[in-house]
């Protein structure tokens, strides 16, 4: 197939604005987005290593005091997008940073391995290790911020409050939760549906849950303690703390390549070595062969497989015992020959729908991570699967947001969904076809 090099260049350059961001997609997604704001900038840096370094800079200067790195940045005034700011009420919080308004929840923290790629691919290694040097306590700070006041057990592992906090924002597993909790049915206006298919957006009823989530936080001024004590939503997600002590491993790795060695350095490797150990404790499921979300809330693991599971591989968690029986379960589920690898959730649990959002469509940047995770397993057939078929996806649809895993669909206009000119995809195919 014809590579689209150019093309993913130029969806990344009409989505980058004024303020020195890059938005997600047009209309869908008008500001900057915690995780997007990552991957982008690795695809920046494959062609312009100026605009990679802002994306990153831009966001840690919306960072709030207690070290929070906001889930959205509302850099602009646009109705495009509900809920928007004057819905979050950032500045509810006595922690908010005042000059940029912002949701109050968090997403993935994907800054730690980010710097770590930028400085792979730069060139000029001097002068990306100088601006990793700026950047790196406020990363520092984030993680810090996780372990203090999101770990309510200080057991080593980061809760989150909210389904947007996990990325995987309407995955089948929460729908467990959302039977625990009975919302008001909310007078709003969605405007998602106006740029996609509502068969590819979650449900309304879906989007009481998530907006009476915000009236919980908003109703305790995004405290942690007070949400921790009374969100109905309080889970242990394995991919966000896969992704935690991935980017732990990568601050350590950028704290000893700038010779730095302190008392940041310390407690990394203390949260490090505690967060493993609880992680295979708590997230893993023998039953299932993989690791589990934890429902913290009602104490149990929620029993689902989805892309999340294998997040694991992608950070130092995974013991050899492990490692065989999460392969094994990856082979038997994700792996058939119809499907492209990988759906976002279990193809063979009846939960699972391939074209929406995140109940079973494939997501590149998920591709992304369980890719790297099974190339450091050393699963080197299995990771060349997970890329190509990443690449095969864009090459046949387009930077579409998510992709249908069925190869053969019964309509031609199937295949991809969600949002066009998705930024991530674009950027993410540049990294991918290195
Ligand atoms: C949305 O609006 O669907 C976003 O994913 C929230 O982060």
């Amino acid at each position: 197939m014809v590579r689209r090099v150019n093309e993913a260049k130029e969806v990344l350059l009409s989505n980058y604005q004024p303020g020195g961001f890059t938005i997600p997609s047009k209309g869908l997604y008008p500001f900057q987005w915690k995780w997007d704001a990552g991957f982008i900038a690795i695809g920046l840096a494959h062609f312009d290593i100026e605009k990679a370094k802002t994306e990153i800079s831009t966001l840690l200067k919306a960072q709030w005091k207690n070290g929070m790195i906001p889930h959205i940045v509302f850099h602009t005034d646009t109705d495009t997008y509900f809920p928007g700011k004057d819905f979050h009420q950032s500045n509810l919080s006595k922690q908010a940073n005042p000059d940029y308004p912002s949701t109050g929840m968090v997403q993935p923290p994907v800054l730690g391995f980010v710097l770590e790629r930028l400085l792979e691919i730069a060139t000029d290694k001097k002068d990306m290790l100088a601006f990793i040097g700026e950047q790196l306590d406020k990363v520092y700070y984030n993680h810090e911020y996780f372990y203090t006041h999101r770990d309510v057990n200080q057991e080593g592992l980061a809760y989150i409050y909210h389904n947007w906090e996990s990325g995987t924002d309407n995955s089948p597993m929460w729908d467990a939760i959302w039977e625990t909790m009975d919302p008001p049915h909310y007078k709003f206006e969605r405007r998602d549906t106006t740029h996609v298919d509502p068969e590819q957006r979650p449900t309304n009823r879906e989007y009481d849950h998530y907006l009476h989530l915000i009236e919980i936080a908003k109703k305790y001024h995004y405290e942690d303690a007070k949400i921790a004590a009374h969100s109905p939503f309080l889970v242990l997600d394995p991919l966000f703390n896969a992704l935690l002590i991935k980017s732990n491993e990568s601050l350590l790795a950028l704290y000893q390549k700038l010779g730095i060695d302190n008392q940041k350095t310390k407690n990394l490797k203390q949260w490090q070595e505690k967060a493993i150990n609880a992680f295979n404790k708590k997230l893993w499921s023998p039953t299932h062969g993989a690791y589990v979300h934890y429902d913290l809330r009602n104490q149990k693991q929620l029993p689902y497989i989805s892309s999340s599971s294998f997040a694991p591989l992608f950070a130092p968690i995974v013991p050899p015992e492990k490692l065989v029986a999460l392969n094994q379960t990856f082979q038997e589920k994700f792996s058939a020959a119809n499907l492209y690898c990988c759906a976002s959730f279990d193809p063979t649990h009846n939960g699972f729908n391939p074209k929406r959002y995140w109940r079973g469509p494939v997501w590149i940047n998920m591709n992304w991570i369980i890719y790297h995770g099974f190339k450091r397993a050393g699963a080197i057939q299995t990771a060349n699967r997970i890329k190509e078929d990443s690449i095969t996806l864009i090459e046949k649809y387009g930077f579409k947001e998510y992709f249908d895993p069925r190869k053969k669909l019964e309509n031609t206009t199937e295949g991809a969904y969600g949002g066009d000119n998705f930024s991530w995809s674009a950027a993410l195919y540049l990294d991918l076809i290195k």
